[in-house]
Parts: C-alpha cells; sequence; structure tokens
C-alpha cells in the first residue's frame, strides 16, 4: 500500500505515467466514468479549502466512486480531543482511500502510520502539499510541453508557502531548472528548501525582492498569497500582505509565451485585469487539479486503466 506525502514519494518515471494518465482522462473522461464504482474516498479536513477538497471529491465521482468526510476539525471528533490516530484507524474501516488536511506539519504522516488505507497529504501546515504540485506539474506540461529548461519565478509568500515548498522539491529534479526566489527579506524560503537547492546538481537559483526586474526573463511566474493564518502577529501580516501586486502593467515587462499560475485562492496579489491576459492560466490550473487527482486515485488504489 502506497500513500503521498511528499511529492518526492514518486519517482520522476512515476510522476511521468501519472501525468500521461491525467491527459489522458482529460481527453476521455467518458471512458474512466465507472473505473472506481463501490470504493470511498474520505476526505478529512481540519483546515479551510475550497479547491482542494472538492476538486477530490469532484475527481472520486468523476471515476464511479462515492465520498464522505468532513471540512472543518470543529465538525469533526478533533473538537472532543480525538487524536489523529484513533480517526485514521476508525476512517480506514469506512473508506478505501483517503486525503487529510490539518493546520500541524507531519499530522498526515502519523496518520499513514496508523492506516490500512491509502493516506494523501492534502496540506500540512507550512510545509507540504504534494497534489498541489501534480497540479501544478500537469498545467506546467500542458502549457509548456515540458517540465525541463525552464526558468520558474516564486513570488510571494515563499516562507510559509506549502505549495511552494512542494514545487522546488518536485522541480529539482528535471534538468536545467533556474529558480528565481521573489520575495521580502522576511519570508525567504526555510532552510531546508534551500539546502535541498544547494545541493541539488544541476539546479540554479537566485533570490531577489523586486518582481519587475525578474518578470522579463521568466517561463512562468507562480505567485502565492501571504499566507494569513501562519503569521505570529497581525502587523507583520498587514505590513507585508500586499508586497506585491501583479498588474496589466507590469504584464508588459513578461514574455508573451511566459505563463501566470496560482495555487488560489487569491487575495491582492494577482490585479482582476490581468485575469483576461491568455497568459493567466490561475483558472486553468484549477481545472487540471480534478484531472490529476482522478490519476492519482486510480494509481494509489491500484486501477487498471481502461482499454
Ligand atoms: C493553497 C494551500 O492550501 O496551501 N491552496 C490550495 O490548496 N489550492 C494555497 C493557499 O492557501 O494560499
Amino acid at each position: 500500500m502506497r500513500h503521498l506525502l511528499n511529492p518526492l514519494d514518486f519517482k520522476v518515471d512515476e510522476i511521468d505515467h501519472l501525468l500521461n494518465l491525467a491527459h489522458d482522462i482529460e481527453e476521455h473522461r467518458e471512458k474512466y466514468a465507472h473505473v472506481c464504482a463501490g470504493k470511498k474516498l474520505a476526505t478529512l479536513f481540519y483546515e479551510p479549502s475550497t479547491r482542494t477538497r472538492l476538486s477530490f471529491e469532484a475527481a472520486m465521482l468523476n471515476l464511479g466512486g462515492s465520498i464522505l468526510g468532513f471540512s472543518s476539525a470543529d465538525s469533526s471528533s478533533a473538537a472532543k480531543g480525538e487524536s489523529v490516530a484513533d480517526t485514521i484507524r476508525v476512517i480506514s474501516c469506512y473508506a478505501d482511500i483517503c486525503a487529510m488536511r490539518h493546520p500541524k506539519e507531519g499530522a498526515p504522516l502519523v496518520a499513514s502510520q496508523f492506516s490500512t488505507i491509502p493516506v494523501i497529504n492534502a496540506g500540512d501546515g507550512g510545509h507540504q502539499h504534494p497534489t498541489q504540485t501534480l497540479t501544478d506539474l500537469l498545467t506546467i506540461k500542458s502549457l509548456k510541453g515540458r517540465l525541463d529548461n525552464l526558468t520558474i519565478g516564486l513570488c510571494g509568500d515563499l516562507k510559509f508557502g506549502r505549495t511552494v515548498h512542494s514545487l522546488i522539491n518536485a522541480l529539482v529534479r528535471y534538468s536545467n531548472i533556474h529558480f528565481v526566489l521573489i520575495s521580502p527579506q522576511e519570508l525567504k524560503i526555510p532552510e531546508y528548501v534551500r539546502e535541498k537547492l544547494i545541493n541539488t546538481q544541476g539546479v540554479t537559483f537566485t533570490e531577489v525582492s523586486n518582481l519587475d526586474e525578474a518578470l522579463p526573463q521568466l517561463d512562468i511566474l507562480y505567485m502565492t498569497r501571504v499566507q494569513k493564518e501562519r503569521f505570529f502577529n497581525e502587523e507583520d501580516y498587514i505590513r507585508l500582505k500586499d508586497s506585491y501586486i501583479l498588474t496589466k502593467e507590469k504584464m508588459k515587462l513578461a514574455k508573451d509565451d511566459m505563463y501566470i499560475l496560482h495555487p488560489l485562492p487569491r487575495v491582492n496579489e494577482i490585479s482582476v485585469e490581468v485575469d483576461k491576459d491568455p497568459r493567466a492560466a490561475y483558472f486553468r490550473q484549477a481545472q487540471y487539479g480534478v484531472y490529476v487527482r482522478m490519476a492519482l486515485i486510480m494509481t494509489l488504489l491500484e486501477v487498471d486503466k481502461p482499454c
């Protein structure tokens, strides 16, 4: 039995296989409509979510399976003091696979140690978010036709943004990747992520604070929200929240084939006027999230690809 806790749990060729499966699902939706009939997905969400939870549920329903779960810690027995370990033991009796989001780093890992069903990390604190990364990889591959030879700008809250940490983890394994890390001093990537970048051969990166200067060289701009819920005090959040705002004017500095990605939700960091730009790919990205989660559920449940 396999879990997905970190993008590194899948080898590069397994990720390629998964992205190809997601692509086939996109092209031939009807072929996959019943492959998970009789299977149940539990979504255990101890933290707010719109896209991740609903795209998991849509994915399972698209495969002909069923769903159950809770969408906040308050509505589960966590509010009575139940441990993640006990909850997952019980959920293992009710469902065939589960997706867990939790504010504590490592909670899905703990769950996987007590679970008898595959556990998918749907975001653990400021740590990792591997299924967002699969979504991001599928989006980049679909739009640019490749996952190597890219200059990727990551902009905003690189400290607390778990989608950024997971995406770096996954992309360092492809060749000739250059990262431009764009953030205020206080929101730079954590040391463990920087070490990974330093210690991986063939990967280069620069850390800057100015978005305008970085824009002209980028193939992908990955914007992120300042993660309000992870700040220790509101003053710092208020000071940093509008560090970057991508506008129509700024987009004149970018290449014609540079795509903008964002895991969403967006707050102020991309002005709504940019949505009409053909390079704005964040809503398409949300759609890719369903296909890739369908492919992931099939893979972890060892469901064969239909002919
Ligand atoms: C992200 C998350 O939860 O980390 N959202 C998502 O899953 N698409 C990004 C964020 O909340 O800023």
